[in-house]
């Protein structure tokens, strides 16, 4: 079998290349180690920044979220009992977020793909790269029983942070950034109206909270926890009354309860590779870096890598222009670090860490209380919030 660009992995990142590859006419084949069901399963992030949204339109896949989605204008900060509204259009020229639920942009793009009959093979095993410096990369994997092999031009890495695509990089190639932070997140899924109209980040003394939802009537919680903290031991009830004391009293107040459909414990951490490409292999991605939730910017963040090997992609195929392969990780790892800046800067601002003594904690007041209360403060957590602009690949 062969074709121009391999894709490994079924994600955000794989199946939003492969859409835009495929309506190019750049052939391309994604091979996924789960099944659909599996990857359609898993309940992440819901906020998209401008630049998805536009990505995700001109990819063809942006009528449903156009119409289900919902375009919000600001969120809150909660911190010492209060409420500080951040209004995204007037602090950014007009720029706003949309909430719509990673797991719909997946569906959405698998539809798109099973209706173009791109090709992908899901519940694939032993997913290998090979030949990564030879200028004649293939990718090996066994699907229904067969082995197959797949000779490619380019591989696309947009296999997760679990995947095999970077682990198949040399040692000694890779610098590695990172950062792993002493609590996670336990999150609760309930078929309830959201408490609020708009997101609420609450800084407590009992740790970090925040209010998210996936529609009028489906809502997504957190709160932070010790890494040390086990879902089972987190009751329906428990965790409620946990959130509960962390909100300001009036928003504790219309808090409406319910049974949990998905509850699950995230660890956080920031993580980076330097390079993001060896040979004609490119990460994209989770496959190569990992922020913390805080600031809503992991699936952003793969969506700008997509949009910009796509760029590339384009010219190569259509100009012939080879030479910007070359540039494709240094464009992305420009605006990853910011994005890793804003991700590390709000999770820093709004957690209780376990060394927190009382003069760190007057510093993170002091720094909230300022960041909200000047106006550069407050354009600075939109601009970033919003999503910084991509970058130009030449
Ligand atoms: N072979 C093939 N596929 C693999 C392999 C492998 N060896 N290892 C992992 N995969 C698949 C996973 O099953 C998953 O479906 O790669 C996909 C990677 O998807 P994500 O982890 O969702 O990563 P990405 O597409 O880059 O999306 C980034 O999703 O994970 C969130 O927080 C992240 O929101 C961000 C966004
Ligand atoms: C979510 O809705 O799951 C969500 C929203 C905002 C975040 C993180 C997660 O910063």
């Amino acid at each position: 079998m062969h074709t121009k660009i391999a894709i490994i992995g079924a994600g955000p990142s794989g199946l939003l290349l492969g859409q835009l590859l495929q309506r190019a006419g750049i052939d391309n084949v994604i091979i996924e180690r789960q099944s659909a069901e599996h990857v359609l399963g898993r309940i992440r992030a819901g906020v998209l920044e401008q630049g998805t949204v536009d990505l995700l339109r001109e990819a063809g896949v942006g009528a449903r979220m156009d119409r289900e989605g919902l375009p919000h204008d600001g969120f809150d900060l909660a911190f010492d009992g209060r409420l500080a509204h951040i209004d995204l259009p007037p602090l950014t020229g007009g720029k706003r977020v949309m909430i719509y639920g990673q797991t719909e942009v997946t569906r959405d793009l698998m539809q798109a793909r099973a209706a173009a009959a791109a090709p992908t093979f899901y519940s694939a095993s032993d997913v290998a790269v090979h030949g990564l410096k030879s200028g004649k990369p293939y990718v090996t994997f066994s699907h229904a029983g067969q082995p197959v092999r797949l000779d490619c031009e380019l591989i696309a890495g947009c296999d997760g942070y679990h995947g095999v695509s970077r682990r198949s990089i040399p040692e000694g190639v890779l610098k590695t950034f990172e950062r792993v932070y002493p609590f996670g997140w336990l999150g609760v899924l309930a078929d309830t109206p959201p408490v609020n109209p708009e997101l609420v980040y609450a800084s407590h003394e009992r740790g970090f909270a925040l209010c998210s939802l996936r529609s009028p009537t489906r809502t997504r919680y957190y709160i932070q926890v010790g890494n040390e903290e086990r879902v089972e031991d987190w009751s329906d009830e428990r965790f409620w009354a946990e959130l509960k004391r962390r909100l300001p009293a009036p928003v504790a107040a219309r808090l409406v309860t319910g049974p949990s459909i998905e509850k699950s414990i995230a660890p956080l951490r920031s993580f980076v590779v330097e390079p993001m490409q060896y040979g004609e292999l490119f990460l994209v991605g989770d496959a190569a870096h990992i922020v913390p939730p805080t600031g809503a910017k992991g699936l952003n963040l793969a969506a700008s890598d997509v949009s910009t090997l796509f760029n590339i992609l384009r010219k190569v195929y259509g100009e012939g222009r080879r030479d910007l392969l070359q540039r494709y990780s240094a464009v992305c790892l420009k605006r990853v670090w910011k994005a890793e800046r804003f991700s590390w800067w709000m999770t820093s601002l709004l957690h209780r860490f376990p060394d927190t003594d009382a003069f760190s904690q007057r510093m993170q007041q002091a720094e909230l209380d300022y960041f909200v209360g000047s106006p550069a403060g407050r354009q600075s957590i939109a601009e970033n919030y919003v999503g910084l602009p991509y970058e130009p690949i030449e």
